[in-house]
């Protein structure tokens, strides 16, 4: 009797462990293997689609300073309104507005900003306003202003006035409160008594901001829980040509006085459909760095190393790039920006850091140097660049490029460089078919292990349409559990580019869509955050059959172990047309707890999330039995899961 129940017992074991016809047997070895770093999963930040002015920076007036090249590009003026420089606020900013008193003929004299696209506005909400002003009274006596907020039917919805008392410049600030949502609003400035007024830096701020950044966006960026934070880009890192590359030492100190500068996306492939797009360097290094400590992501910045974009340049133009021997002040650049992350508060950057709030340091632990750059022009300016910052701060990690191809003659010749020059990390870019991102799941599984270390800095499925549906993210979410796979090779990833405004899109996907009021998250957002939420801190070999899962029978599979927790991941995506049934043996432990699962399944790969249903796409967690050290699961058609034991 006890003989047969024994039996009966092993043979129910043998039923379980051996794979029924179809099954798939999944074997994950328990012994935590190599470290997975904390950047691996995180973001990049460009200011394209609108992603600073116009989105994440939450400013609402466009062209606050009179800086852009028409001074009133934006304002709509009315009455006797003037652009003078004469005594200006601030010396990089040097344009503002006098407004003079229109006499009896005119009813007012003032001026009104649309914001970007409108501004939202909440109801209940405060937003502050400030400008700084100078009464050009030269009888003595006060004048004052009237702020109001205009609804998008004309009607002023909110009021205020404020006194300007004084013939030097003063900030002068109000509060107003809105009674009503309305994503088109504006906002009007008039003069109400006094002779007049000068003008300059007119501000509106909504007061759920973070730091001066949108709340809502800022939200969308932590929930991502990023490792690493990746800016200021992309091409404004290089910009149209050299003068309007992006200068950091421009965007930080005083918001009021940093320059305007030109938006390389100013011009999309060529074609000048935002002429408008401008960069306030509102948001700027300073902010940048904040974020990333915010978010607990290492930060990245990225810097010009004297190549302006060279896909709007020409590589033997002499004047889109810097001759090596004139490199000095862009390397610079790069060693004072170390010291303003990183140095003594008595240091010259450091002080800098330390007066606008931050005296600690910002931990910064590596620098990119050059966007996107290809062919010989690049290595020659790196090279210059790496000796100096190797030999004042030798334990800052440098990130250089491959240039924007996944592969081909640019791509190796880079990547030969990158070897000779000793970078620690190589930038690659992909923008690929989802096709190409399936077909993919391998491609570091042969990459060597010695030398720099990949950093997949820019990446996004580009299926027709190019839009953020689920055959997009599904692909990207099958592809990363080979960046997984090879984490000992692969330290960074980000997805690009992150933002766009609905109305201002200039490049697609994106990870994350928004209006005036509010974003929504893409199936690519859910993808990301499944990955960023569940990095795991060692990697665990996952074979079937002694073999990656890279794709057969359309299944990619990866584990690792999360040391804190003490818990397994594994992600498991589905690109084939039916359920799969799974068998995960956990060899090396006995028995598992039960655990839970974040399954992402849609059966119409053109299935996309919008402000109208933001979460049509997007997880549901369920809870998963495990039999001592296995578990089956049901992987569903079309879908991407996180499971955690
Ligand atoms: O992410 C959009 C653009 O793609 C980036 O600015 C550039 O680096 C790449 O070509």
């Amino acid at each position: 009797m006890k003989l047969q129940r024994n039996l009966t017992t092993l043979f129910a074991g043998m039923l379980l462990a051996a794979p029924v016809a179809g099954q798939h047997v999944f074997d994950i070895s328990t012994r935590p293997g190599g470290d997975i770093k904390d950047t691996m999963y995180g973001i990049f930040f460009e200011d394209i689609n609108f992603g600073a002015d116009g989105g994440l920076y939450a400013e609402m007036v466009e062209n606050r300073s009179f800086e852009f090249p028409e001074h009133l590009m934006g304002w709509k003026t009315f009455g006797n309104v003037e652009v003078r420089d004469f005594k200006p606020a601030f010396p990089r900013n040097p344009h503002y507005v006098t407004l003079r008193s229109a006499g009896h003929r005119q009813k007012a004299t003032g001026l009104e900003n649309n914001g970007l696209f409108g501004m939202g506005i909440k109801e209940g909400m405060k937003y502050d306003f400030s400008a700084y002003a100078r009464k050009t009274n030269l009888q003595g006596g006060d004048a004052s202003l009237r702020v109001e907020l205009v609804g998008a039917n004309n009607n002023v919805l909110e009021k205020v006035t404020v006194p300007v008392t004084d013939n030097q410049w003063e900030k002068v600030t109000a509060t107003l409160t809105s009674p009503k949502t309305d994503p088109k609003a504006r906002l009007r400035v008039y003069l109400t008594s006094g002779e007049g007024v000068d003008l300059d830096h007119i501000s509106l701020f909504p007061e759920d901001n973070w730091n001066g950044l949108r709340a809502d966006l800022v939200k969308d960026l932590e929930d991502l829980n990023p490792g690493i934070f990746r800016f200021p880009g992309g091409c404004i890192v290089e910009g149209t040509d050299l003068a309007t590359r992006y200068q950091w030492k421009n965007s930080v100190g005083a918001p009021e006085n940093r320059p305007l500068n030109e938006n390389r996306w100013n011009y999309t492939f060529q074609h000048r459909l935002f002429p408008d797009y401008y960069q306030s360097y509102g948001l700027g290094f300073y902010e940048y760095f904040l974020l990333s400590e915010n978010m607990g992501a290492e930060p990245l910045p990225v810097l010009s190393c004297g190549l302006a974009c060279q896909y709007q340049n020409k590589d033997d133009d002499p004047h889109a790039h810097v001759c090596v021997d004139d490199l000095q002040p862009y390397i610079d650049d790069a060693l004072d920006l170390i010291e303003f992350a990183n140095g003594p508060v008595t240091s010259k950057w450091g002080a800098l850091r330390a007066e606008m709030g931050h005296p600690e340091p910002f931990n910064l632990k590596q620098i990119g140097i050059g966007n996107e750059q290809w062919g010989p022009l690049y290595p020659e300016r790196l090279e210059k660049f790496i000796t100096q910052i190797r030999a004042k701060y030798p334990d800052i990690m440098i990130c250089g490029s491959s240039g924007p191809a996944a592969d081909g003659k640019d791509f190796d010749y880079g990547w030969e460089q990158m070897r000779k020059l000793g970078v620690d990390l190589v930038d690659e870019h992909y923008y690929k078919s989802p096709e190409w991102f399936y077909s993919n799941a391998s491609r570091y599984d042969g990459y060597p292990r010695k030398g720099p270390k990949v950093f997949a800095g820019e990446y996004a499925a580009h299926g027709k349409g190019t839009r953020n549906n689920w055959e997009a993210a599904l692909s990207e979410a099958c592809f990363m559990t080979g960046l997984e796979r090879n984490a000992d090779v692969v330290w960074q990833a980000t997805y690009a580019p992150l933002f766009s405004h609905v109305e201002g899109s200039q490049w697609g996907p994106d990870l994350i869509w928004f209006d005036n009021l509010e974003s929504y998250r893409t199936p690519n957002w859910y993808v990301q955050m499944l990955y960023g939420t569940n990095p795991g801190t060692n990697m665990l070999t996952l074979t079937e059959g002694g073999k990656a899962v890279a794709g057969q029978d359309g299944l990619y599979a990866s584990a690792v172990y999360d040391k804190p927790s003490g818990q397994y991941i594994v992600k498991v995506g589905n690109s084939s047309d039916k359920a799969q049934e799974v068998t995960f043996n956990f060899n090396g432990i006995k028995k598992l707890t039960d655990g839970k699962a974040w399954v992402m399944q849609c059966d119409d790969p053109r299935a996309e999330n919008s402000l109208e249903n933001k979460t049509l796409v997007s997880p549901k967690e369920i809870a998963v039995a495990t039999e001592g050290n296995k578990v089956n699961v049901s992987v569903p058609a079309k879908s991407f899961t996180v499971y955690r034991f």
